[in-house]
């Protein structure tokens, strides 16, 4: 059976290079040759053993790369066709997807989650970081590259641009909207570009890290609140005028960030929770007031699927945003323990990695 390299969750602090056999297809699937992939802010959830897989799994969930073969059912598409899949892989035909829920597909119950079923990749079958990907349902979740863009131009949009926008999309941000974003990573960052492209006309970072606040400007907030520099609440209250923010997009996952977001919220303003939380959140009855404040608090999975997909690339080669500057390192897949140990550790400034085969 012919082999590839794949980074394999071995148990928690250990993710390693291995060899493993090529996937085998199904008619419903497609053979894809990863030619980029990259690291996300969830795998290193999953190296520290916060969030649970399979020993022995493949991580990874963010794929460009090249059709190699399609299953018997697959048409409309062509070998050696540069494609990519989100990170999430609805079937298109689950109760969740015909809910309009395709990143709950199949919605199962992992480690007692009753979400999570559309994540696929990296979750629940052998992911990216590999030479090549079994892409499930290819006939909903492939998605061609327009001539012309980079695998890096693309390489945001099966996870960090799809999750970064939903942010603002699920809050539903209005033109000349005030929004704050809690933590600008990957994900942060592209909430805020995300916001400013749903028409928000204020729109405030909350980060400490230099190269990520300078960043955030670029793409589109016009304040920078840093959160080891006094009380952020009070600082995001005095930025508002005392009103407080139409719409807070929880970006890191944490009970701080997701409090401070309740609490700088206009009257029925909106929380948009992206974070992965690791730990049960409490919410205070005076962030809350009392459960009397016509709040609302909502969170959103990457939204998958081709026509998702389709519209971000479009997004990307109108111009309109340019995500080019979060991919700051490079790395073979041979060297892709090395770019856990940078990317996990956030050091030299790193943002986002491209993992070549
Ligand atoms: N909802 C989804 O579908 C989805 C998809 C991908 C990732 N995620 C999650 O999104 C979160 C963010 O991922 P990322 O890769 O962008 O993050 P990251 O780890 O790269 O960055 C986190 C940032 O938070 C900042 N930070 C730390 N404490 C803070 C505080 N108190 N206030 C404000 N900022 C603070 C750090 O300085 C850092 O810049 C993670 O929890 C990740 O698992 C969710
Ligand atoms: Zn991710």
């Amino acid at each position: 059976m012919p082999k590839m390299k794949a980074a394999i969750f071995v148990e928690p602090g250990r993710i390693v290079l291995d060899e493993k056999p090529i996937p085998d297809i199904g008619p419903l699937d497609a053979l894809v040759r990863i030619t980029t992939t990259t690291i996300c802010g969830t795998d290193v959830h999953i190296l520290k053993g916060e969030y649970p897989v399979a020993r022995g799994l493949t991580i990874g969930h963010e794929p460009v790369g090249i059709i190699e073969k399609l299953g018997s059912a697959v048409t409309g598409y062509r070998e050696g066709q540069r494609v990519i899949a989100g990170a999430i892989t609805p079937s298109g035909y689950s109760y969740a997807c015909l809910c309009g829920c395709g990143s709950q597909d199949g919605a199962g119950t992992k480690h007692g989650f009753k979400a999570t079923g559309g994540w696929k990749f990296g979750n629940t079958i052998d992911g990216t970081q590999a030479e090549y990907v079994r892409v499930p349902d290819a006939l909903a979740n492939l998605s061609p590259i327009p001539d012309g863009l980079t695998d890096e131009e693309v390489l945001m949009c099966p996870d960090i641009m799809s999750t970064g926008f939903s942010g603002a999309e699920s809050g539903a941000v209005q033109i000349g909207d005030t929004v704050v974003v809690f933590a600008l990573g990957p994900i942060g960052l592209c909430a805020v570009a995300g916001a400013k492209l749903k028409g928000a006309t204020t729109i405030i970072g909350v980060d400490t890290v230099p190269k990520r606040l300078e960043i955030a400007r670029q793409l589109g907030a016009n304040h920078i609140v840093d959160f080891k520099n006094g009380d952020v609440v009070e600082q995001i209250m005095a930025l508002t005028d005392g009103r407080g923010v139409d719409v807070a997009i929880e970006a890191l996952g944490t009970q701080a960030t997701f409090e401070a977001a309740l609490r700088v919220l206009r009257p029925g303003g909106t929380l948009s929770s992206l974070g992965v939380y690791s730990s049960d959140l409490t919410i205070p009855l005076s962030a809350f007031s009392a459960g009397l404040g016509d709040n609302k608090i909502i969170t959103t999975l990457c939204p998958g699927g081709k026509e998702r997909m389709r519209r971000l690339m479009d997004v990307i080669a109108s111009g309109r945003v340019d995500l080019k500057p979060l991919v700051t390192h490079r790395f073979k897949l041979d060297d892709i323990e090395a770019a856990y140990d940078l990317f996990s550790h956030q050091r030299d400034g790193v943002l986002k990695v491209a993992i070549t085969p």
